[in-house]
């Protein structure tokens, strides 16, 4: 076998995650690979990595709860092969077929969440630049309990050894395989069929392929990684922790680039989430998915923000739930509203307490200031909407129906609108109404009992009786 020579044009790269193992650790029904990490499936996070140092190619090896892990990954439009029986690392990585493969590949582990895209091309580059045949990618440790040792020969990389076969000599070498391997993909299909089982697990170890290439004379050594990328997950509690963490390396970036936050440690944004400089985050806010938050926004205590556009000096208060929204400029939310999908909040309007809308337009410095829902709405610029107003979308032969408010209407307390209804602009409606019917421009509209006065209803000696 030949190395590759700089002259050589670049190889392409595969990324082989494995993941078919159980997790019997996690004590879950759901498969190890698939618990979230601030927020998607740990394999989310891997996938990510390879994707963003520009590794195309993805080969996912699955095992345990394997449809499901399908059913989630093939959408990211990453291969997957399965391993019918976890005989060990060496037998999963052939299981993705590495005869298949052209040009050189990496090989992460599922479960390692915390990695990013810049290690990943940290560890490509330092394999091309040293032509190598294989790497193995090692971090040091203060505590290395179960990884594989290092074993080095004059500072030259000789071997690893699983912790179960370790001497208690070798158990004190703190420099560890990580699991991240890289090589040619000619060599993982001439050598991994070398790899024996004889060992205390009875098991294929990846690891053999190191000192089976030395023996060959190809090009190995070990390329220095941090401590991050050999995190993995294996029960709840390292769950959280690298939930944590990625929480707290979002937080860190986001601060470093500007944004405000009262107490880092417990605010909880996902990797997506865009923040402007000059934002203000307070504690306990959670944002998500495809959020995004202008300069001079204030997120206020509380609040659970999942694939909204927040645009610039606006004012979310404290305990507002929104979910895919757009909310413009210097307008004001809450506190305790909940903007459900597909609605929009116009320009310096104002949408106050106990406010619930859903797939509604309210235009430009319009105001629900309290205990209101509009569902399937149309609201103007410039409208009041009264406390306690009601749209009635939803009709009895179970379809959803619109209401349109046009600009300048002043709605009074405690008004339903009976949709489907239009209201022209600068109409006004009187407080209590049941509105069925469509109110012209500039017109009052009433719909409430009239009013009527008994005098002397309450006999004076009845009266007496009440105030003693
Ligand atoms: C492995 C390494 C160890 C290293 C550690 C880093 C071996 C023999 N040992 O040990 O040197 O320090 O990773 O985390 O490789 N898997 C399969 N199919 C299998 C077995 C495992 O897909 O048959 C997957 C697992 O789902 C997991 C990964 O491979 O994602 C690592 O397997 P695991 O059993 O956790 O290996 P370790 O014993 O931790
Ligand atoms: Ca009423």
């Amino acid at each position: 076998m030949k190395s590759q020579t700089n002259k050589e044009k670049k190889r392409p790269w595969t990324a082989i995650i494995l993941a078919a193992g159980k997790g019997t650790r996690m004590v879950s029904p759901l498969p190890k690979v698939l618990h979230p990490v601030a927020g998607q499936p740990m394999l989310a996070n891997v996938v990510g990595a390879c994707r963003g140092a520009g590794i195309e190619e993805i080969r996912l090896v699955v095992g345990h709860g394997l449809n499901l892990v399908k059913s989630v990954v093939e959408p990211w439009g990453v291969q997957t092969h399965v391993q019918a029986q976890q005989l060990g690392t060496a037998d999963a990585v052939k299981s993705a077929q590495p005869d298949s493969i052209e040009g050189n590949v990496v090989i992460l582990n599922g479960d390692h969440p915390l990695i990013e895209a810049e290690d990943i091309q940290h560890f490509i580059q330092e394999f091309e630049a040293s032509n190598l045949d294989l790497a193995v990618v090692t971090a040091e440790l203060k505590n290395p309990s179960a990884f594989g040792r290092i074993i080095r020969h004059k500072g030259r990389l000789a071997a690893i050894v699983e912790a179960k076969d370790a001497s208690a000599e070798t158990l004190k070498i703190r420099e560890v395989n990580t699991g991240i391997y890289l090589a040619s993909a000619d060599v993982l299909s001439e050598f991994l069929p070398q790899i024996q089982n004889q060992n205390s697990k009875k098991e294929y170890y990846l690891t053999d392929l190191i000192s089976i290439c030395l023996e060959n004379q190809l090009k190995v050594d070990a390329i220095k990684g941090n401590k991050k990328v050999s995190v993995g997950v294996n029960n709840q509690l390292e769950l959280a922790r690298a939930t944590r963490l990625v929480y707290r390396r979002k937080a860190k970036r986001l601060m470093e680039a500007g944004v405000l936050m009262i107490d880092p440690w417990t605010t909880y944004i996902e990797d997506s989430v865009e923040v402007s400089p000059g934002a203000v985050l307070h504690p306990n806010v959670h944002l998500k998915g495809k959020t995004k938050i202008g300069a001079f926004t204030s997120i206020e205590p509380g609040c659970f923000i999942l694939d909204t556009v927040v645009g610039e000096s606006v004012q979310i208060r404290a305990y507002t739930y929104l979910e895919n929204c757009q909310i413009h400029t210097k307008a004001s939310v809450g506190p305790f509203a909940r903007l459900r999908p597909e609605t929009e909040i116009g320009p310096e309007a104002h949408v106050g307490n106990f406010v619930e809308m859903k797939k509604t337009k309210f235009g430009k410095k319009s105001k629900a200031g309290h205990l209101t829902y509009l569902g399937d709405a149309e609201i103007g610029e410039d409208v009041n909407i009264g406390c306690g107003t009601i749209t009635c979308n939803y009709a009895t032969d179970k379809k959803k129906y619109k209401t349109k408010i046009g600009n300048g209407v002043f709605v009074g307390s405690d008004t339903q609108f009976v949709a489907p209804i239009t209201v022209g602009d600068h109409a006004v409606i009187g407080s209590g109404s049941t509105i069925t019917k469509d109110v012209p421009e500039r017109a009052l509209a009433v719909a409430r009992g009239r009013q009527i006065i008994k005098e002397e209803y309450v006999k004076v000696e009845k009266q007496n009786e009440a105030e003693s």
